[in-house]
Formats: C-alpha cells, structure tokens, sequence
C-alpha cells in the first residue's frame, strides 16, 4: 500500500457562515446543501464516546432530528455505545461529506429523550427495524447468525397483527454541542476552519483556526 500517491487537491469554495450567532443552524445549512448536492447517507455521522478505562471509542450512527439546542440519534440504551454514554455524558460527532470537501467536529453532553420523543419516532420505523431493535441484544455477542434469524422469526409471529411498541431499552439521546468546528478543504491544504465555542453565558463565540 503507497499512501503517499493517495493524494487530491481539494477545490472547496471559500468556507461561508451564514449564521454567525448560531452554529445549530449553521449545521442544518450545511447539512441542507449536502442533500442537495447529493452526498450519499448525509445523515452519517462518527459518535465518539468514552470507555469506563478511559479510551475513546467511535463508530457509526444516522443523526435523525435536529433541535434549536441538539442533536438525535437513536440507539440500543444496552449497548456499548449507550452504557459508555451513561457513564460518561461526553461525546463527540463528526460529519465527513467528501463531495462537498466539507467536515463538521462537535463536542458535546449527551442526554437520553424523554419516552414520548422516542416512542414517536420507534412509531414511525418500518415494521422489520421494530422488530429488530427487540432482537438484537445490541453490542452483546452472538453464538449464531441462525439464533438471531430465529428470534426474528418467533417475534414477527408474536407480534402478528399488533403494534409493535418501542422496547425500553431502545431510545433516543440528544448531544448538546459546547463546540462545533466547520472545516472546508482548500486547493495546497490552506483549508478554512472556523470553531464556534459555547460561554457560560450560553452564548456562541467564534475563531478562525490554522488549517
Ligand atoms: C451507515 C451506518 C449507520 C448506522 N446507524 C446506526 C444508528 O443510527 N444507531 C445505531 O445504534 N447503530 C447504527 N449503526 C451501527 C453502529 O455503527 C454500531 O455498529 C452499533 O451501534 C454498535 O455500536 P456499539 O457497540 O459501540 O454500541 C450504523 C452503522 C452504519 C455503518
């Protein structure tokens, strides 16, 4: 493998804040340009948590509302993910959106939703992802493809012809961003950086950085 030939110019337009006073909605801009311009899973985004030793851990998870204060997404409260969260509020987001050569960074608390917020949007999943969030025991390990394909089978005829109601341990968190940094790629790697960080006064206070 020859990283070093791995290399592109990026052609980013000049980096454009419209919403000076708030980054929040800065994010829902950029996020809006991103599906216009067709970036695929726009909505993916790295969730970085803490390990009770003390690592940082990251994957993969769809943002899927967008509040004045926050950010959602919806998970498996057992799983390692939301264990780690409940031990240790903070977290970090990262949205990479190659096509637009464009990154946000955000730092923040994460805080589970209330039961309505997640029992309106388990509500309107489709009926196999119900399912699957009461079969999954998410994070934990698995003996066998066939054990899980055999509980999905004993829960569909379980739940023939009812509602499926959202599993208390399947839910939202909301992260409440403190910092939030735009980043937009620039031809000689001179990129555009700008970091928004919150005060204590609950207001938002912006600097250019070094790319
Ligand atoms: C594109 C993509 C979207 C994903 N969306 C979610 C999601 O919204 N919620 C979720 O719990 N896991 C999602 N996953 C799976 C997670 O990345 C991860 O494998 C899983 O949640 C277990 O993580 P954990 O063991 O750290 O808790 C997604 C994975 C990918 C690649």
């Amino acid at each position: 493998m020859e990283f070093e030939k791995d290399r592109r110019d990026y052609i980013g337009d000049i980096i454009d804040i419209k919403n000076n006073d708030d980054p929040i909605l800065e994010i829902k801009r950029w996020y809006q340009l991103a599906k216009e311009e067709n970036v695929p899973d726009p909505d993916a985004m790295t969730l970085s948590t803490i390990s009770k030793d003390g690592f940082p851990e990251s994957r993969v998870v769809l943002l899927r509302q967008i509040n004045s204060d926050s950010l959602i997404f919806f998970t498996n409260y057992n799983s390692q993910k939301g264990q780690e969260i409940i031990n240790n509020d903070k977290t970090a987001l990262n949205f990479y959106w190659k096509e637009i050569d464009r990154q946000i960074r955000i730092t923040g608390i994460a805080l589970k939703v209330s039961d309505e917020v997640s029992d309106n949007y388990f509500a309107t999943r489709p009926r196999a992802s119900q399912i699957g969030a009461w079969a999954s025991n998410q994070s934990q390990p698995l003996d066998s493809y066939d054990e899980l394909h055999n509980k999905v089978q004993q829960l569909n005829n379980d739940f023939d012809g009812k509602d499926i109601p959202r599993p208390k341990h399947w839910g939202g968190f909301k992260v409440y961003p403190r910092k939030i940094e735009f980043w937009q790629g620039q031809p000689s790697r001179l990129h555009h950086r700008i970091r928004f960080d919150l005060t204590s006064k609950q207001e938002w206070i912006r600097c250019l950085l070094n790319p």
